[in-house]
């Protein structure tokens, strides 16, 4: 028997992976990116690209690293051939990238903690506050830090009992959380313009950019395309049903996404601030409806000290990504894994939250006349283009590769039910055929290459 560690049970699996994938990208990213593709469409392709490419996807991941055994590097070494590397090695670039942006906003919602308690976010404009605290000071610098030393921690505790731990009690909290806050939200006067942005589709707005957000997003949501689902696979046992654990994660995640919709855009037609603010959206959103709520100051705190964990649960799995290829194919210590990664990406890290700041001269113009900073490149370059294309190749992998057997064989393991096992020739198809066509598709047409 090997002695990697596991998880110890279905809950703890679902409570870990569905940790993974709800985050910031649920609650910070998915209203921002909403908003900026015109609302109600970008919903329903969204929802589209998680059925057909997301679910698909993560259940191949989950395979791959149950089978192999081993870390994003390591699986591929395992299982053959050689080339195949490349997909884990795309994995480690997108886990940097990924994750020096993500401590960026992660640090933003420590200081958003700070400013809820002592209440200086509710004095000015929020706006300004959030524009002030961002471009104006080296605080987001110290709160980068402390995010990624608190994330350090949590890795050296080790797999089952760091991540496991961490991620089971947190979910049901968050989840009643938003939903207090979507009642208030949806009551506000003029919410109603809001509701009607967020679920009515208006396809005049649909183009081919919109397509390849919304696969961004879905990636970036369900933490696939770069092996953070395959490492955490391989902490799955073979008694697991892998079918089940990657439908309810999608799931979980997408309907946490929705509800953060009904939360956003309501209280943004309410107080008439345009849903195209970009990654600033929620931090100028949310303290309004605090400020329009009873005990409003300590709402907020809560909910930014909730968004916290549920972020952290999520940069784990980016952390660890690159400390179990490290530990195990370099034999390093945990410890010194940990500490040398979280080091590298305090090094790119610096650039992201300095975008607007020291580095406010590096910047590119998008055809849309839109200026996009490092923190906005990184931030694209991952979700858009790094993640569909390790998705793509590890899909390409399975269904060419790895082949039928292998995949009903995983998909069999721990399944006691027909109707699952019902699934796996869909599931097949899907991965095999048409989500890799649908990737190259949206990326095409995304690109503006057809
Ligand atoms: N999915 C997480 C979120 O929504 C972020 C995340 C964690 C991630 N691990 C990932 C994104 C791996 C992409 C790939 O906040």
């Amino acid at each position: 028997m090997s002695n990697r560690e596991n998880f110890s049970s279905t809950f703890g699996i679902i409570a870990a992976a569905a940790g993974s994938a709800v985050g910031l990208g649920n609650i910070w990213r998915f209203p921002y990116v909403a908003g900026e593709n015109g609302g109600g469409a970008f919903l329903l392709i969204y929802i589209f690209i998680v059925l057909i490419l997301g679910i698909p996807l993560l259940i191949s991941e989950m395979m791959i690293g149950r089978r192999a055994q081993a870390n994003v590097i390591g699986s591929f070494k395992k299982l053959g051939p050689k080339s195949s590397i490349i997909i884990g090695i795309i994995g480690l670039l997108a886990a940097f990238i990924i994750l020096s942006f993500y401590s960026t906003v992660g640090g933003w919602t420590i200081h958003y903690i700070y400013a809820s308690i002592s209440g200086e976010v509710f004095k000015l404009d929020y706006q300004q506050y959030f524009t002030n605290f961002k471009d104006k000071s080296f605080l987001p610098l110290l709160w980068q830090v402390i995010f990624l030393i608190m994330t350090a921690i949590i890795i050296l505790g080790g797999v089952k009992k760091g991540i496991e731990n961490c991620s089971k009690v947190l979910m049901p909290l968050l989840i009643l959380m938003l939903i207090i806050l979507m009642i208030r939200a949806v009551t506000l006067p003029g919410s109603k313009s809001g509701i009607d942005f967020f679920i009515k589709p208006d396809f005049s707005k649909v183009t081919g950019k919109t397509f390849l957000a919304a696969m961004g997003q879905a990636f970036f949501s369900l933490s696939i395309g770069m092996g953070a689902m395959l490492t955490y696979g391989s902490y799955i046992k073979k008694d697991q049903n892998l079918t089940f654990i990657g439908f309810s994660i999608t799931i979980a995640d997408t309907l946490i996404a929705i509800l953060a919709g009904f939360v956003i855009f309501p209280t943004l037609f309410s107080f008439n601030v345009a849903p195209n603010q970009g990654p600033g959206l929620i931090f100028v959103t949310l303290p309004a409806i605090f400020d329009q709520m009873p005990w409003g100051a300590g709402f907020s705190t809560l909910f930014f000290i909730l968004l916290l964990i549920a972020s952290l649960t999520s940069s784990i799995s980016l952390l660890e990504v690159i400390v179990a290829v490290l530990k195990e194919e370099l034999k390093w210590s945990r410890t010194l894994s940990t500490i040398i990664t979280t080091i590298l990406v305090m090094c790119l890290g610096v650039f992201t939250t300095l975008s607007w700041n020291t580095f406010q001269n590096l910047f590119i113009t998008t055809a849309q006349g839109n200026c996009m900073y490092i923190f906005d490149i990184c931030d694209y370059f991952s979700s858009n283009i790094l993640l569909p294309l390790g998705g793509f190749l590890i899909m390409l992998y399975v269904g060419w590769y790895l082949k039928k057997d292998v995949f009903y064989e995983e998909l069999s393991a721990g399944v006691n039910n027909k109707f699952t096992l019902s699934l796996r020739s869909m599931i097949f198809f899907i991965v095999k055929y048409i989500a890799p066509l649908v990737i190259i598709l949206v990326f095409l047409n995304g690109l503006g290459i057809i």
